[in-house]
């Protein structure tokens, strides 16, 4: 595995590969890998010649300053594990590398970037983005690969890529949970014994109101998984909208779409956890 810091050797490195035939599969992280990222390495790995797995705290993309501060870094552990699982590069840059200057470009994200995580974290996705499409010019992958555990953060991308013409494909993953249900998350490290005993609730409400949801409007399954998770003292929750998968638009009734998701964001003991559930797929 060849550990990079320079944009100008990670192009060079990622041609030389190119250069032998192989397509190129990127997997972006903000490091603190857990086993959610390990799973698109794994499935990168499966499909291209080369893996390159980038791993960056993105300044821009963080609207709060104490967030940005307190995101675990553990470089030496998340080189070990990607050496493990089959990384052929790893990129590794600095904030001054990646931003040379100011990025004050402007993404046109269209409506799925308003609703939800872009309605709560003002500027967010437009950090995203310019992350993602710089990554996107130095690597150009063939296939990038995104959790749904970020949901919305998929249908932002998609739509950036078709705004900016990139020509590659975007690969959704599943959602790795801890045992308990938990959905894995850098920021579970965060959470005090306590509200790490009780954040498995979430995923458990989330799946009762799938069996709910059979003979429940769409409003009423709204109102069970909000109750539900504000039943516990330690938890609250942010939004819980169920939505069209593709468009991220609020649907009123189980017929509106094929393809139905219920994302939900809850203060759990102060820390902030995001989840999601598919009604109909
Ligand atoms: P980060 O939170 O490090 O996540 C990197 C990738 O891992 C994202 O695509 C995320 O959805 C995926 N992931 C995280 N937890 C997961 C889990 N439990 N199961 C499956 N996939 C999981 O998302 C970001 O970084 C940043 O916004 C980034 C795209 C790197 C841009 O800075």
């Amino acid at each position: 595995m060849i550990v990079i810091s320079k944009v100008k050797e990670l192009e060079e490195a990622v041609e030389a590969f190119r250069h032998e035939g192989k397509s190129v599969g990127l997997v972006p992280t903000m490091g603190a890998l857990h086993e959610g990222h390990l799973s698109l390495v794994k499935r990168c790995r499966e499909e291209n010649g080369v893996v390159v797995v980038s791993v960056f705290v993105n300044p821009t993309q963080f609207n709060n300053k104490e967030d940005l501060r307190t995101y675990p870094r553990t470089e030496e552990a998340d080189k070990a594990l990607l050496a493990k699982a089959g990384c052929d590069i790893v990129f590794m840059p600095t904030v001054e590398e990646v931003y040379p200057e100011p990025d004050t470009r402007v993404f046109d994200l269209g409506k799925v970037a308003e609703v939800m995580e872009g309605a709560m974290r003002p500027g967010h996705f437009n950090g995203v983005a310019q992350i993602v499409s710089k990554l996107f010019m130095m690597v150009k992958p063939d296939r990038a690969y995104f959790g749904e555990k970020d949901f919305q953060q998929i249908a932002v991308i998609r739509q950036m890529v078709k705004s900016e013409g990139f020509k590659l494909q975007i690969v959704p993953c599943p959602i790795v949970r801890e045992a308990d249900g938990l959905a894995k998350s850098s920021r579970n490290v965060r959470l005090s014994p306590e509200a790490r005993s009780i954040a498995p609730n979430i995923y458990r409400i989330l799946c009762e109101s799938v069996d709910y949801a059979k003979s429940h409007s769409v409003a009423e399954t709204t109102q069970f998984v909000t109750d539900g998770i504000n039943s516990y003292p330690e938890m609250e929750v942010e939004y819980y909208q169920i939505v069209d998968g593709l468009s991220l638009m609020p649907v009123a009734d189980w017929n509106d779409s094929d393809y139905i998701v219920g994302c939900v964001t809850v203060y759990c003991g102060g820390v902030r956890l995001i989840d999601n559930i598919a009604y109909k797929k």
